[in-house]
């Protein structure tokens, strides 16, 4: 990965921690991003130590809202003349509906609209950088998922686990039309599911009842540089170049869910979310 340049959202915890220090290990000039600008350089300081790597560098940027992806992206062209890939790892569980600054569901902006934005806003830049590679992190949750176009942001009804698992097969949604969309540009979209992996995931806001299961989990889950694997081999990995429009799991391809390939869906959402966060659904 010498010469590469790569940002991974939500670098300061879990997966995308590790994700970053394997790929900071592989010589990438990597960059981070987290809520706090202060907790994210204090990550980024660990992995250049764990790595013997300098080139890490840490963006603050809450992704909820729309106004700091957008200030984010500025920032990361600032700073990188290329990007070779973009791993859109950030995406949590929030068992209760939070509203963000946009008037927006949570869950449904920051694991769908915020991937869906920042990609629109660096897609120039990864195609200039061809071959690249846009690496989006779902679930195993999307195969339980349903994209709700009457009550998207669970106004009428807010279920946690639905929100989520929605969002999680929006992510693979939003991959299958990109990858469509990119045909030709030497620009590949693919989208995984980590396994289940201990890590600060719902700890913000848990289901009543699931805190002490969690717990009794934990030993259990894979440990966060498992949780990471497939995220480096997409990004790092010669085997995975030229892959686009697929669904891994332990670094294989799989079937995902049978809606996601309904393209008179992926269209539909592909519209709805360029609406929604206000950039042309032409643009890419
Ligand atoms: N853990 C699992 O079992 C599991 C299973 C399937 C899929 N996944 C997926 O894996 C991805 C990573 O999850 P994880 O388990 O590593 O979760 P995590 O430990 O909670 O880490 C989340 C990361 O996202 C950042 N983040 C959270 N809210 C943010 C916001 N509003 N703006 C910017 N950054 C934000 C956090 O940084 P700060 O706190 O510093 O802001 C942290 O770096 C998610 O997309 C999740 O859906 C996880």
């Amino acid at each position: 990965m010498a010469g590469r340049a790569v940002l991974v959202t939500g670098g300061t915890g879990g997966i995308g921690r590790a994700t970053a220090v394997g790929l900071a290990a592989l010589g990438a000039r990597l960059g981070i991003t987290g809520r706090d600008p202060r907790r994210a350089e204090a990550a980024a300081a660990d992995i250049r130590a764990a790595t013997g790597n300098p080139k890490v560098d840490a963006f603050g940027a809450d992704m909820s809202s729309q106004a700091e992806v957008r200030r984010l992206a500025t920032e990361v062209l600032d700073t990188y003349p290329r990007l070779d890939v973009l791993i859109n790892n950030v995406g949590g569980f929030w068992a209760s509906r939070h509203v963000t600054a946009d008037g927006l569901e949570h869950t449904f902006a920051l694991n769908h609209l915020a991937p869906f934005l920042l990609t629109s806003l660096l897609l120039d830049r990864l195609k200039a950088s061809a071959p690249a590679r846009v690496i989006t992190v779902s679930s195993g949750a999307q195969s339980l998922g349903r994209i709700d176009f009457d009550d998207l942001m669970g106004e009428a009804k807010y279920s946690g686990q639905r929100a989520y698992n929605q969002s999680k097969l929006a992510n693979v949604m939003f991959t299958y039309e990109l990858a469509k969309r990119l045909e030709g540009t030497g620009v590949t979209a693919t989208v995984l599911h980590p396994g289940v992996t201990s890590t600060g995931f719902g700890t913000e806001d848990t289901a009543r009842g699931w805190g002490p299961l969690i717990a009794l989990m934990r030993p259990f889950m894979r440990k966060p540089e498992q949780g990471a694997e497939t995220s480096i081999y997409l990004a790092s990995s010669p085997a995975a170049e030229g892959m686009t429009g697929r669904y891994f799991v332990n670094r294989m391809p799989r079937k995902s869910h049978a809606a996601s390939y309904d393209a008179s869906t992926t269209a539909r959402l592909w519209q709805v979310s360029a609406d929604l966060v206000g950039v042309p659904a032409d643009a890419s």
